[in-house]
């Protein structure tokens, strides 16, 4: 028989606070500066030094710096819930512990399940940006890099096996925190601080390297912005060389012919648009006659030139075709879930009527941007997932999140502005967009300083992402920690600590080795949103949850107060709910899946043994009411 009181039972706040009393706890060594430090050392990271370039490149343009504000809009008003959320029940499991204590089991697993995207998984795709520093650290140092076969997952790059640095680092990042808290909370300061340096260098230096020869926030024709079908052709040309045979059967003579036919296509796309923004832009008044024809003539050359090295330009015909066809279906996906319900071609004036040069994408490239860049603000709210190590919880967690956030977005503002400044969007690196803009510029110059600040940068990029990696993952084993506690995971398995080193080290080896898989072998861009949509979905549920403990439990003691709650929680759930609807329908899906996955796993595992559970169905039997399930019956 089903208990339906259980699935909404409640974690009794007061319990909660007693349960830290009990031996077996992480120990307290956290202060304001260590637990801000842990906040910006888990905050900046792949978002900032991978995806903006990719987002810009693709998908918002200049109007990036919008997206980075919209993101940290949300995350402004989730924090502060989360800050009061956080400063009421400072043990540790984050938004799963709060969930519990206002909503009950069942949505304390949703919220647990989802966070796992939001740590483990961003990890993942963390540890595939730091293979693209790796990479970009080698080619500036060494002009070698490791094979693409080694360093994609084979989904995202036609003929790689899987993403060899991605699973080295996380390997490394494991046994650090197998070894425990303090020392990993040396390194990550150590750490935090190198990524802090190179920032506020990459700020100083860029801005004195930008809009040398034109402004590139405003002055690059619109025309010029990435087509859905240009995207496409690496992809599709990729297919018809391959056709059936697996990836990583593909020659090396193969791959050359991959790079030839995508270029010959490439320059076809950009012909056609420089057609179009002939007709477009000069008709609209937005850009004079004669660099319309320059346009043209730059693209009928570039085309001539790549004509002249493939064999038989009439197979082209049945690629364009593939390509027209792909495009069409990446345009629906601009708006997202938004497009699938209104239809694309009736949002599509709204992003013509906004079009600008700074804006060449319009709104949805804008949302779809905050969506992306998103990623860069995770992690502050694993500050609150550390309230057990922290000396003055109640004080300390909501000055930590709320200052880590503010430090970050001034910080990624700045950052967006000096890579969209110092190329024209387009041509922005989108794998290692940071330290590539500086080598560009250092081989544009033959410049020696500007070659050493590039390998600065891509350095410090790499210590900035392994301090990403270990606050997250942490963050990842102290969820696992709290909810195995309640007996909705195994303890034996996830609250398992190490008697010497005070580390849940099961639950982090194995963690380990299912990040270490997905890295290699899933594609990261797929997984990114996903990890996004699943953090996002999980503020909304905190913002929603902080509103409704306001009325039920008025009078309970918040030694922080989040200011104006009822403006601050809607516009939360509203903010983060708009990125959520520019997210592709396959992104939806996916968190459906995992989602039901996840009930799949509390109702074969949890429900059955959670202490909770266990509790209720006692209550119940002293009442005389029964009967109660097999395994409860203890
Ligand atoms: N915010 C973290 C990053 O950007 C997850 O890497």
């Amino acid at each position: 028989m089903m208990r339906w009181g259980q699935l909404f039972k409640r974690k009794d706040l007061q319990h909660l606070i007693q349960e830290l009393a009990n031996e077996n706890r992480l120990r307290r060594v956290l202060g304001p500066i260590s637990l801000t430090a842990l906040g910006v050392g888990c905050i900046i990271g792949a978002g900032i030094f991978v995806m903006t370039g990719r987002a810009a490149a693709e998908d918002a343009g200049p109007a990036i710096t919008i997206s980075y504000a919209v993101a940290a809009l949300g995350c402004v008003f989730a924090a502060l819930c989360y800050a009061e959320f956080a400063a009421m029940a400072p043990v540790a499991g984050s938004a799963y512990t709060y969930a519990y204590a206002t909503l009950g089991e069942l949505l304390a697993w949703i919220i647990g399940w989802d966070l796992i995207l939001e740590y483990a998984m961003a990890c993942a795709c963390v540890a595939a940006g730091w293979a693209n520093y790796l990479n970009e650290f080698l080619r500036t140092c060494f002009g070698v890099e490791i094979p693409e076969r080694f360093c994609s997952d084979p989904f995202s790059t036609p003929g790689a096996l899987f993403n060899l640095p991605a699973v080295g680092i996380m390997l490394v990042v494991t046994v650090i925190l197998i070894v425990g808290i303090r020392e990993s909370a040396v390194a990550n300061a150590a750490l935090t601080l190198v990524k802090l340096v190179v920032v506020l260098f990459v700020i100083g230096l860029g801005f004195t390297l930008i809009n040398q020869d034109q402004n590139n926030w405003t002055d690059v024709p619109y025309g010029k912005r990435l087509s859905t079908a240009e995207l496409t052709v690496s992809k599709v040309v990729a297919d018809k060389v391959r056709g059936n045979r697996p990836a990583k059967d593909l020659t090396k003579a193969e791959l050359a012919q991959i790079d030839v036919d995508a270029a010959y296509v490439r320059a076809k796309l950009a012909l056609d648009k420089a057609e179009a923004m002939k007709i477009e832009m000069v008709k609209a008044g937005d850009m004079p006659a004669e660099q319309a024809d320059a346009e043209l003539s730059a693209a009928q050359a570039t085309l001539a030139a790549a004509q002249a090295k493939v064999t038989d330009p009439a197979r082209f015909d049945e690629i364009i075709a593939d390509i027209n066809a792909a495009a069409r279906e990446a345009t629906a996906e601009k708006w997202g879930l938004l497009g699938a319900i209104i239809s694309p071609e009736r949002l599509k004036p709204l992003d013509d009527a906004f079009r600008t040069n700074y804006t060449p994408y319009g709104i949805s490239g804008i949302m779809l941007g905050a969506a992306i860049v998103f990623f860069a603000f995770i992690g502050f709210d694993s500050i609150s997932t550390h309230a057990e190590e922290a000396i003055n919880p109640q004080r300390d967690i909501p000055i930590a999140i709320l200052a880590s956030l503010g430090i970050c977005t001034i910080l990624y503002v700045l950052v967006a502005a000096v890579i969209t400044g110092m190329e024209p969007y387009y041509q922005i690196d989108t794998k290692a967009a940071i330290a590539a803009a500086f080598r560009k510029q250092a081989e544009a110059k033959g410049s020696g300083v500007l070659r050493i600040s590039s390998v600065l940068i891509a350095t410090g990029a790499l210590a900035g992402l392994t301090s990403v990696l270990l606050v997250t993952f942490l963050s990842q084993a102290r969820i696992f920690l709290a909810m195995a506690r309640d007996k909705l995971l195994p303890p034996s398995i996830f609250a398992a600590v190490h008697p010497r080193f005070k580390t849940p080290h099961i639950s982090t080896a194995l963690t380990g080795l299912v990040i270490c898989v997905t890295a290699a072998f899933t594609p990261i861009a797929d997984l990114e949103k996903m990890v996004n949509i699943g953090t996002l979905f999980a503020f909304v549920i905190v913002c929603v949850t902080v509103l409704i403990l306001r009325f039920q439990d008025p009078t309970m003691a918040r030694p922080f107060r989040c200011p104006l709650i009822y403006f601050v929680a809607p516009a939360g759930i509203l903010v983060n709910v708009s990125m959520m609807l520019f997210l592709p329908v396959s992104t939806w899906l996916r968190l459906v899946i995992w989602m039901g996955l996840g009930l799949v796993i509390y109702f074969a595992y949890g429900y059955r043994h959670s202490i909770l559970g266990k509790e209720l169905v006692r209550d119940l039997a002293k009442e005389g009411i029964g009967p109660t399930d097999g395994p409860l019956r203890s």
